[in-house]
């Protein structure tokens, strides 16, 4: 029997109270005055009062236990040939000596750092290195070109950037550091020192009185046995800013605190993915998402478990079989990744040949987030490996999932295609436009009342008009979660799509404003939309449709190749922008609205109604006259 149902309503029963017995699994330096203060913030804080240190709780805490021993991370790095651990007590002493180097270069309490690396152990270190000086660190991920990581530079204002020579994807070398100079050269705001990691694979040059070496700077602080003490925050003092994609080209800098957030976390390891303290896990993310915030990093750690750092993918690096080889080496209890790589690793290995070459006797349960879990694809999964597959869903402004299957309380029955039910701390509602709510099995916009929980984001870093106007404005006393759905008559939650511009492209968000914007740069280009258009392995592929400029007449061909250049050099590879088409006009409504959804329905040749608003329907046909060509020319749909 599931422990669930209990534990739900003994949530929602006495909110303060439940979540007061989950503080008690974290060490304050002082304790919260109050557990919720609803007059603080725009929405409430919770742990008001309380003093704590989030690195202390990740590795200092596990040292004073008596298990500085323990394996904290396990690096696994395909592309290099390297593996290597670090226990909790090397943990602390790298994490401890980089702290004393940033503070040496002027990082105190509440100054950004901003972290630009690939899927090493020193970005790790880096995140806790800025939590243990109570600083604020922006993890920006990799796949983001210079003009995206200048925009984080400028808004951000980082006094120190953490970066590394290079990158390694499959088959290139991503040089880091001509993206790092140039997103410095274009931003407003200058950082006073990068620390630059060499990688044999890619060094770079320095620049002298800006960039030292890390390992060099790392090594000197560890032999002058230079170490810093965890400097006590607040509760609710900021522990990182995260982008993430909105409407428009400017991404949103999601806040996150360090009380809510650690509080929210443990109870997650062990009461939904069902972990303990001394077992393996394995989020097969990146750091620079929030997944690789929440689970490879601090959840895992909080927990006094070993997180898996995987610098490959699932596919290619070398084989299908990478992800049950990592599981069967390192001991993985639970694997945390996202469906496209499970649709990545069935395409190479349908029958799931791989599976069986390797020893999977600890592993229990495969965790699904990110975009919607398709039915094939999880009893595929469940299928071949005779283990719970489990989807939940989440988003970077609430850090944790808002719906699952709590493995840790007791598995409910799986329903193929729900991301499960609400867990403890999230009210969710499926509402209509117009605010009423909707009866189970109808779709609507999926909202939760609030106060969000502990480690819900407390602001959109320099935005707070656009945090209140973006996700509290529309359905006033909730938090609109941009995603439409239905719950059935069980209380399951089924997730279905996203309500605004944001595209889904294997597990990475991304606004189609800002592709849009980057397309609309061209000088041939007057007018553009992009969608997202259904694709079996990422989910869903960016498409955009052009509109030339008067007189201008381009080979469409080449125009594409133009826009594709463009999109990799201003957005980043990350973007997966590889098709354009040109047509005559785009259709809208009578008020000049672009009709996306419409378009985007067409592309996936769903049966779509006219909209009663449009200004003129024969727009409609040449859109799909346009498709037609097009994919027949590409030789992919009819
Ligand atoms: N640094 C630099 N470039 C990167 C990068 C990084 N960290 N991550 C991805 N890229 C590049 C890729 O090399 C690729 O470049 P290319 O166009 O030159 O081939 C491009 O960005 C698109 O990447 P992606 O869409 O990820 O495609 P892929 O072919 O490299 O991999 C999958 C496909 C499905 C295997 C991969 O996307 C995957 O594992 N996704 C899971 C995502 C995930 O974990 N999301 C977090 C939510 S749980
Ligand atoms: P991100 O903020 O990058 O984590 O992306 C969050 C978005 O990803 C959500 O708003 C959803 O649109 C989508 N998403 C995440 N998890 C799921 C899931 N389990 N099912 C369906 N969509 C999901």
């Amino acid at each position: 029997m599931s422990r669930y149902h209990d534990t739900y309503a003994r949530w929602r029963d006495d909110p303060e109270s439940f979540w007061a017995e989950a503080a008690a699994e974290i060490d304050w330096f002082r304790p919260a005055d109050t557990v919720f203060d609803p007059e603080q913030g725009p929405f409430g804080a919770w742990f008001a009062g309380a003093l704590c240190n989030t690195c202390h709780n990740c590795v200092d805490r596990h040292v004073q236990a008596g298990n500085g021993d323990r394996i904290a991370v396990r690096y696994d790095s395909p592309v290099t040939g390297k593996q290597g651990n670090y226990s909790f007590d090397r943990l602390l002493r790298e994490v401890s000596a980089l702290a004393a180097v940033m503070r040496q270069r002027g990082v105190g309490k509440g100054d950004r750092v901003l972290i630009y690396m690939p899927m090493v152990p020193e970005a790790l270190v880096a995140m806790l290195a800025s939590a243990r000086l109570g600083a604020v660190h922006s993890v920006v991920f990799g796949g983001f070109a210079a003009e995206e990581l200048a925009l984080r530079i400028e808004d951000a204002t980082p006094k120190l950037i953490v970066s590394a020579s290079c990158g390694i994807e499959t088959l290139r070398v991503v040089a880091y550091k001509p993206l790092l100079d140039a997103a410095i050269a274009q931003s407003q705001h200058k950082p006073a020192t990068c620390l630059i990691l060499q990688r044999k694979e890619h060094p770079c040059a320095l620049i002298d009185g800006r960039d030292e070496d890390y390992a060099a700077c790392l090594e000197a602080a560890l032999a002058a046995s230079e170490g810093t003490e965890c400097v006590p925050v607040a509760a609710t003092d900021p522990l990182y800013i995260l982008y993430t994609s909105g409407t428009t080209g400017k991404p949103k800098g999601v806040v996150r605190d360090n009380g809510g957030h650690m509080v929210a976390l443990k109870w997650t390891m062990a009461h939904h993915y069902g972990l303990a303290p001394g077992e393996t896990f394995w989020a097969a993310s990146d750091l620079g998402w929030v997944v690789g915030h929440s689970y490879i990093c601090y959840g895992p750690l909080l927990h006094g478990c070993a997180t898996v750092l995987y610098e490959g993918k699932p596919v290619g690096t070398p084989d299908a079989g990478a992800f049950w080889r990592v599981i069967a080496e390192h001991g993985v209890a639970a694997l945390f990744t996202a469906p496209t790589a499970l649709r990545a690793i069935r395409k190479a290995d349908p029958e799931g040949n791989c599976i069986a070459e390797h020893d999977l006797s600890r592993f229990r349960t495969l965790f699904l987030a990110g975009e919607r879990s398709d039915p094939t694809t999880v009893s595929w999964a469940e299928d071949k490996l005779q283990r719970p597959v489990v989807d939940h869903w989440w988003q970077t402004e609430t850090g944790w999932p808002m719906s699952g299957n709590p493995v840790g309380l007791g598995l409910l029955p799986v329903k193929p295609g729900s991301a499960g039910v609400p867990m403890p701390g999230y009210d969710i509602r499926v509402l209509a436009d117009d605010g009423t709510e909707k009866q189970p099995g109808e779709l609507g916009n999926i909202v939760c009342r609030l106060p969000l929980p502990p480690a819900g984001f407390t602001g959109l870093w320099n935005a707070e008009g656009r945090y209140r106007e973006t996700y509290f404005s529309e359905f006033p006393g909730h938090y609109a979660t941009s995603d439409a759905g239905y719950r059935d008559a069980d209380g399951y939650v089924f997730i279905m799509a996203r309500t605004d511009d944001v595209i889904n492209v294997a597990g990475h968000r991304l606004s189609t404003g800002a592709m849009e914007e980057v397309i609309a740069s061209h000088p041939d280009v007057a007018e553009c939309a992009v969608i997202g258009r259904a694709d079996p392995l990422k989910g869903q592929l960016p498409l955009g449709f052009l509109v030339l400029t008067d007189g201008a007449s381009r080979d469409e061909g080449a125009l594409e190749r133009e826009i594709v250049a463009l999109m990799r050099k201003r957005i980043g590879p990350v973007a997966a922008f590889r098709n354009a088409l040109i047509v005559a006009r785009l259709p809208k409504t009578r008020s000049g609205k672009v009709l996306r959804g419409t378009m985007q329905k067409i592309a996936d040749g769903v049966s779509v109604a006219v909209p009663a608003a449009i200004e003129d329907p024969e727009v409609l046909e040449e859109i799909r006259a346009a498709l037609g060509r097009y994919d027949r020319a590409a030789g992919t749909q009819a």
